[in-house]
């Protein structure tokens, strides 16, 4: 039987080198293509490799004609929200033209699976909590309009060509895998967990939470956190969900929310110190609660979180920075 052969675009960042090696580690044969803006050599575990721009129609459709794939994954995008804010033309082009142009390859060599990596910002601020697949659609960012596009786009191009897409909203992805040398490592850092590490280990001078006047029980946000394993199993379960549903559209989260400081806290105890961070102001469009209901990925992929846990993930992130200060090398 031949292995099952797979390319994960974009498998040089944070969730995708987890995914990729998640991947390997189940037998998939698997090529990453990744332009580097953002990804790091460093990070590649159990694959071929090969440098390339989703934004570069030719070579991708050329690459995608030498090769067969039984699933194509797309983590490749832009994903700082405030940027999106400040300058929504290259998440237009980055996130749309750039799936577009993955979407329309595909379509001209016949390949028909396509796991994208959606967000919980395509909902905008929530009006009922948790968060269903069916809570409209209001997103208030740039980023979340660019990832509601090519989620309506993945719909559009099921029904005309037969192309069948998984969109899989993720909430906040967290953890890492430090056993095989693999972190988080975005420049600049937005995300929370390892913006709080880093402090912790005095490798950054400041730690600023946005915000500590929303209503919530401490007055900061709450955030779902899921580990980026726990994300990258529920990936290969949709993969094999596409034989007989050819549209997914599912939340990715575990149904609990901590807040910022809850977050502070567990680091804090992570460390054995005690945290103090800066309180700065509200940063626009930042709902005060983001929670998942997963009830409908837990149903149809057969799957369940198992690595969320808020605690054991604070001790990686804290095992991995103590481990690269620097962040990867490359
Ligand atoms: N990290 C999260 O918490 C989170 C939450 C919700 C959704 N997402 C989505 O998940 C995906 C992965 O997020 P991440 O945190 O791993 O981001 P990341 O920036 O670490 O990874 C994105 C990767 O895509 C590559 N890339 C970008 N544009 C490309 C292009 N045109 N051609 C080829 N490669 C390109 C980058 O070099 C990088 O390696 C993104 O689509 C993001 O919007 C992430």
């Amino acid at each position: 039987m031949s292995t099952t052969r797979i390319l994960v675009i974009g498998g040089a960042g944070y969730v995708g080198s987890h995914f990729t090696l998640c991947a390997s580690n189940a037998g998939l044969r698997v090529t990453v293509m990744d332009n580097l803006s953002k990804g790091h050599r460093g990070a590649l575990r159990g694959a071929e490799f090969f440098q390339g721009d989703l934004l570069e129609f030719e070579p991708l459709q050329a690459h995608l004609s030498r090769n067969r794939y039984h699933g194509i994954f797309h983590f490749a995008a832009n994903c700082l929200v405030g940027e999106s804010v400040s300058d929504p033309a290259q998440y237009y082009l980055n996130n749309v033209i750039a799936a577009f142009n993955m979407l329309e390859a595909m379509r001209y060599t016949n390949h028909d699976r396509v796991i994208f990596s959606s967000s919980c910002a395509v909902y905008g601020i929530p009006e009922t909590l948790p968060l269903k697949e069916d809570h409209p659609k209001n997103p208030v960012s740039p980023y979340g309009r660019t990832k509601l596009a090519v989620e309506w786009m993945l719909e559009d191009y099921c029904t005309a060509y037969g192309i069948r897409s998984a969109s899989l909203r993720y909430f906040n992805a967290a953890g890492c895998e430090p056993d095989d040398g693999l972190g988080e490592d975005h420049r600049p850092e937005t995300h929370l967990i390892p913006n709080v590490v880093r402090y912790a280990l005095k490798l950054q001078d400041d730690l600023v939470i946005f915000g500590n006047d929303y209503p919530t029980p401490d007055g900061t946000c709450i955030r779902d956190y899921i580990h980026v394993t726990d994300l990258a199993e529920a990936h290969l379960k949709a993969l094999e969900k596409l034989d007989s549903l050819p549209l997914l559209r599912l939340n990715l989260g575990t149904g609990r929310g901590f807040s910022n400081l809850d977050v502070v806290k567990a680091v804090g105890n992570a460390c054995g110190v005690s945290l103090k961070p800066e309180i700065g102001p509200r940063r626009p469009g930042d709902p005060p609660e983001l929670v998942a209901d997963s009830g409908e990925a837990f149903r149809v992929l057969d799957w369940r979180p198992t690595r969320s846990d808020l605690k054991s993930i604070c001790s990686e992130v804290l095992r991995w920075f103590s481990e690269h200060p620097e962040g990867y090398a490359e």
